[in-house]
């Protein structure tokens, strides 16, 4: 640590600490009759042990600010009041908590996510399927955005007009929060989002900004004429191109230039302005006493802004969510964050930690896996889950095969360049691949946001679409079909035993295609990502017990694979070890537990694949071998054979 270092650190605690002597009694007066007192002692030691952190952010963010107490009593005032606000349910969940802090890095968490419409119609539907999601063993369920949005195009929900509300043709608030609690009951805990890098134009804040009242104006990023737009577009990226070039939009009314990063009616939050961060961390911590216990957190690396950068993973943006977390730690402890990122790799795992988003989608891992399908080569993979798969301890990635977004290629060019590839090239590869351009390609899948004078896209599609289910069907290819569900069990197979919470998009446990509909209506037309957004198919639900059918063999094989994960002791906190198996089609890892270890092996290719039996042994197996998967044990002298795209979970001696 330098000199200046030590002297800001102790200049800072010194600070802190006598802003903590100033605002104490204060909250006290205000506050401490109207709860319990040990429970309100309980409440000043969290505050206590969590304000030294949340002082430090906040003052990084904002103590230049002549107001910055002010604006720092209103955090902890706010703080307070929804702490006492909290539903005693929930305090109590905190209870549990805390003797298991880390809960969410058990072997029996199984997560799965869904639009409440299309998978049930409402909230009321929702309730009544949970038996379907108790059935698969999930205990993670992440409703896409149900709040309040403009009618029509609303970005699926991610354009939100009012945090408070949840969209009427769902529900109420109230039931959410039921649902919520009767999840609960059922050992899911619900994963809602918080979408905090913009409102919608309808927002209440939006429209007074429209109506041209200045302080509301303040929430955005609003600039009176070109200027700064430009300056800041002449090195931020485009998100949406297709929606609107650049990252402004005129508004009329205002006659003034609004930064909308995403679609033109999401408007950025101006994180710069403290009564924002204010605002935002009531309707955080009213949506975590809503029952919330994991928060995902959206589109983090667009939080803050600044000229001459790409306005992506700045510094900035990690102190806004370390100062919500401080926050959450004091008044909704109970509740994780998790973080989505989905950047260079790198910059993923920066997020990552206790003191962040202890939780993370995994892009990278996600992106390598669709890699590994089209090549039939896993080096790539193996490369890159050995430098970046590691993560703080208590800490861990959400894996996932494809989410409601697009697949975009977030992996690094050394990685591809490592392989004596052109990572350009690479990526055009796979537009081509899983947009069935390529030929001989199994994947139907659409492009999203494509530039056709780069070549650059990302990718649309159900898993069942991209892994050659649909092709296969349409052909009546028995062969196809059946190379298209043992895809999809081995994509679903890795992201089940790797390490980390798996997350299945439902409706893909049944193997469902693309919906080609969704170009008929004119909120959808043009955004892909419909395609893989399907309406639930609950009369193919109904097949899922059937032996012979597709979807009875996708859903039993996962069901299988869940089955494994949540009753095998290595798949407990145990640490993942990348390992060459000696033959580039196929993927490797142990999974060691203290007193158990399995390997499990995946071959990315439609051929048979031989291992070397006597490199399996050097790495401890025996000669003799269970298979966990198969269900039964094998001998291999010499080689070990794997079937096209077979999982194997070997055990080894320890
Ligand atoms: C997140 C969501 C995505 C949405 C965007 C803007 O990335 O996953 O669906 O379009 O944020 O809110
Ligand atoms: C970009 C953003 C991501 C968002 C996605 C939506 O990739 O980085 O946050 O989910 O666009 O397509």
């Amino acid at each position: 640590m330098s000199l200046n270092t030590r002297m800001n650190s102790f200049w800072l605690s010194k600070e802190s600490n006598a802003s903590l002597r100033r605002l104490l009694p204060r909250l006290e007066a205000k506050y401490k009759d109207k709860t319990d007192h040990a429970e309100w002692d309980m409440y000043m030691e969290r505050l206590k042990r969590h304000f030294p952190r949340l002082f430090e952010h906040l003052h990084a963010l904002y103590g230049t600010d002549y107001d910055f107490f002010y604006y720092l009593e209103n955090t902890l005032s706010s703080a307070t009041e929804m702490w006492l606000a909290r539903p005693p349910e929930l305090k109590a969940l905190y209870a549990m908590r805390e003797a298991d802090p880390h809960w969410y890095l058990s072997h029996r968490m199984v997560g799965a996510m869904c639009y409440v419409d299309l998978f049930a119609d409402d909230i009321e539907g929702l309730r009544i399927h949970i038996p379907y999601l108790s059935e698969m063993g999930i205990t993670y369920l992440h409703l896409m955005p149900l709040f309040k949005v403009p009618q029509g195009d609303n970005d699926g929900g991610y354009a939100i007009s009012s945090y408070r509300e949840v969209n009427s043709s769902l529900g109420s608030m109230e039931a959410l929060a039921e649902l919520a609690s009767e999840l609960r009951d059922h050992g899911i805990s619900l994963v809602l989002d918080f979408v905090f890098n913009h409102t919608s134009d309808e927002h209440e804040w939006a429209k007074k900004a429209l109506a041209g009242d200045e302080e509301y104006q303040e929430f955005y990023r609003i600039f009176p004429n070109r200027e700064m737009p430009d300056a800041y577009e002449s090195s931020m990226h485009e998100v949406f191109p297709d929606d609107h070039p650049g990252a402004f939009t005129y508004s009329n009314r205002m006659k003034k230039w609004v930064c909308t990063t995403f679609n033109n009616f999401q408007w950025d939050l101006n994180y710069e302005n403290p009564a924002v961060f204010n605002h935002m961390t009531e309707e955080m911590l009213f949506l975590a006493n809503q029952g919330v216990e994991i928060l995902r957190l959206d589109a983090v690396a667009f939080l803050w802004k600044r000229l001459g950068t790409n306005s992506q993973n700045l510094p900035e943006a990690h102190r806004i969510i370390q100062a919500f977390n401080a926050i959450a730690s004091i008044a909704a402890p109970a509740m994780v964050f998790k973080s989505e990122a989905i950047v260079h790799p790198d910059e993923v795992n920066k997020y990552i930690g206790l003191e962040e988003c202890p939780l993370s989608y995994n892009p990278q891992l996600m992106a390598l896996l669709w890699d590994a399908l089209a090549t039939r080569d896993v080096r790539i993979l193996k490369r890159a889950m050995e430098h970046r798969f590691k993560i703080p301890n208590g800490c861990a990635w959400v894996n996932y095969v494809r989410c409601h977004d697009d697949i975009g290629w977030v992996f690094t060019n050394e990685d591809i360049e490592a392989m004596v590839l052109d990572a350009k090239h690479h990526r055009r590869f796979l537009n081509q691949f899983y947009t069935g351009r390529f030929e001989g390609s199994f994947a139907r899948g659409a492009p999203f946001q494509e530039n056709p004078l780069t070549g650059d896209a990302r990718i649309s599609g159900t898993c069942a679409s991209l892994t050659g289910l649909e092709k296969g069907v349409a052909a009546n290819d028995q062969t196809e079909v059946d190379l298209a569900i043992r895809r999809i069990l081995l994509l679903h197979g890795i992201i089940m035993m790797i390490g980390g919470i798996p997350l299945i998009y439902l409706g893909d446990e049944l193997g469902m295609l693309n919906d080609y509909d969704y170009d008929k209506d004119p909120a959808k037309t043009g955004d892909s990502r419909w395609l893989h957004r399907p309406h639930f198919d609950w009369k193919g639900a109904e097949q899922r017990h059937g032996t012979n059918t597709v979807a009875g063999r996708i859903y039993k094989g996962l069901l299988r694979m869940i089955q494994l994960r949540q009753q095998n002791l290595a798949f407990t906190r145990a640490e993942t070890e990348f390992t060459d198996t000696g033959n580039p089609h196929v993927f490797g890892f142990f999974r060691n537990h203290d007193q158990y270890s399995v390997l499990v092996l995946g071959n990315f290719s439609e051929k048979e694949q031989s291992l070397d039996a006597r490199r399996l042994r050097h790495m401890g197996m025996r000669k003799t071998m269970v298979d966990l998967h198969a269900g039964r044990t094998l001998t291999a002298t010499q080689e070990l054979i794997m079937e096209p795209y077979q999982l194997m979970v070997l055990t080894r001696a320890v």
